[in-house]
């Protein structure tokens, strides 16, 4: 088997949902083994698509990859259920923060396990998780639907950790929490892919942030990739500046609007 540098590689892949609207329109992205990867664009580009036809969560909504291929480890995996892919180790923290509202923090966590290992795996994955969120350890034993956003969004990205991921995709986790919870989450993730090696595909509208944990980015308008770079360079991009760092530094994203959008796209395209 061809052996490559990168654990996930997306390509050239087309998605409609319906099977008649085309959303994704020839997107190709790579995830090195250990690296971290952002994927930047507006609202409404197509982000949480791709994501989606990763996790496999895309037939569930009607859609599907209808051209190009999504190879996880040198296996295709873009024709397969949401489940199989779970169990190659692939865990998308969906928008939004979904935590079961009713059971405790540490039920939250343990559900995540639910896919692997025995009563001393579990104890040793919790540890683990509350290693590294410690928060988390101060609020086991509350109602999840009470604790705090950022502690919310705590929650779900330990619920990943529990079941031991091999790639995490994780879908605007500072969306609507406060910039001090957003900085704490942000310098968590980076140690978790320094220290457990997950490598992470980080869906943000917020480029500023994910510029400073992603070392590279892609960045999506209207289902296609209109620019990749190390995120040094992206910085540099006077497009990027304008249209994605012209924001307020955390969560503000009104600024973007006014940005004369198709003129800067077509630039890019050409
Ligand atoms: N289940 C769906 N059915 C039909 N269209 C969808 C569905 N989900 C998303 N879309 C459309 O796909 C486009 C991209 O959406 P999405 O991937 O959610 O963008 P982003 O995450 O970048 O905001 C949008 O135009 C959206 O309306
Ligand atoms: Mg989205």
């Amino acid at each position: 088997m061809e052996t490559t540098d990168s654990i996930l590689k997306i390509n050239n892949i087309e998605v409609r949902y319906h099977e008649v609207i085309l959303v994704l329109k020839g997107v190709s992205i790579e995830v090195p083994h250990g690296g971290i990867v952002a994927l930047l664009g507006a609202n409404g580009a197509g982000k949480s698509t791709t994501l989606k036809a990763i996790s496999g969560l895309l037939k569930h909504e009607d859609g599907e990859v209808t051209d190009g291929s999504i190879e996880f480890m040198d296996e295709r995996i873009d024709k397969l259920d949401a489940e199989s892919i779970a169990k190659r180790g692939i865990f998308q923290i969906i928008e939004g923060r979904r935590v079961f509202e009713h059971l405790t923090v540490e039920e939250n966590l343990k559900v995540g396990a639910h896919l692997r290992g025995n009563g001393k795996q579990l104890k040793n994955r919790l540890e683990m998780v509350y290693h590294y969120f410690s928060r988390l350890k101060e609020k086991r034993n509350e109602i999840a639907g009470f604790v705090s956003g950022g502690e919310q969004q705590m929650t779900v990205i330990g619920r990943a950790l529990m079941a031991q991921p091999k790639l995490m995709l994780l879908d605007e986790p500072s969306m609507g929490l406060a910039p001090f919870l957003i900085k704490e989450i942000f310098d968590i993730i980076t140690t978790l892919n320094k220290s457990e090696a997950i490598p992470l595909l980080l869906v943000e509208q917020n480029a500023k942030l994910a510029l400073n944990v992603a070392p590279y980015a892609y960045v999506m308008e209207n289902g296609r990739i209109v620019l990749d770079d190390t995120a040094d360079k992206l910085q540099e991009n006077p497009d990027i500046k304008d249209f994605y760092l012209g924001m307020t530094d955390l969560g503000g994203r009104k600024s973007f609007r006014d940005v004369k959008h198709y003129k800067r796209r077509k630039r890019w395209l050409t």
